[in-house]
């Protein structure tokens, strides 16, 4: 399947979860079996050499994460919402496109340098991976690569990482 096919795949929900939100719904995708399965052969072609460890942010981000560290034989880091890790944290707050929140890992399952990949779903204002990177990057751990099924190129994300030395892909635009 083609990355035009996956985009096909992708539903559309007008005014969730607050009106004006044109939210992309990646269920459609992940409920499509050749589509997930397409959708981690992408995603493992743009993986750099070097990846040592694949992060993936809570929830959405876990489901591509996951499956692309299996894919790759690599290990998998937990990007977790605030309050759910069962040790001690490191947690980075920022702003989404439709309210706040906090991000945690556990900084111990990390490496001093490890090239950790970043993986989310979708990347809107950037706000969310570049807590996550900033998180990574505390923690020791290299992050200078990030991966997104969906890009929201308008709202910025993508420079916004850029701009903190972080190079992105992602599988697909909604303009
Ligand atoms: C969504 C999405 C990204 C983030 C992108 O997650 O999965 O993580 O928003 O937005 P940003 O680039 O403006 O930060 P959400 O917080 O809705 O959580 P969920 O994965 O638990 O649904
Ligand atoms: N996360 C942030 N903005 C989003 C959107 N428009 N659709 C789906 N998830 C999102």
């Amino acid at each position: 399947m083609t990355r035009d096919d996956l985009k096909t795949l992708i539903r559309t929900v007008p005014d969730f979860p607050a009106a004006g939100i044109q939210f992309r719904d990646i269920t459609t995708l992940i409920a499509d079996g050749r589509g997930l399965s397409a959708t981690i052969d992408h995603l493992a072609r743009l993986a750099p050499p070097g990846t040592a460890s694949v992060a993936g942010i809570e929830a959405r981000g876990f489901i591509f994460g996951t499956a692309l560290a299996a894919r790759l034989g690599v290990g998998f880091i937990p990007v977790r919402k605030a309050g759910k890790l069962p040790v001690e944290t490191i947690g980075q707050d920022y702003a989404l496109e439709y309210g706040e929140a906090r991000v945690e890992i556990d900084p111990t399952l990390l490496s001093p340098g490890e090239q950790v990949l970043l993986v989310d779903d979708l990347i809107a204002t950037g706000g969310t991976a570049l807590a996550a990177a900033q998180l990574l990057r505390r923690a020791g751990a290299r992050c200078d690569n990030a991966l997104f099924v969906i890009d929201l190129p308008e709202l910025g994300g993508a420079d916004r990482l850029r701009d903190a030395g972080i190079a992105s892909h992602a599988l697909m635009d909604f303009a």
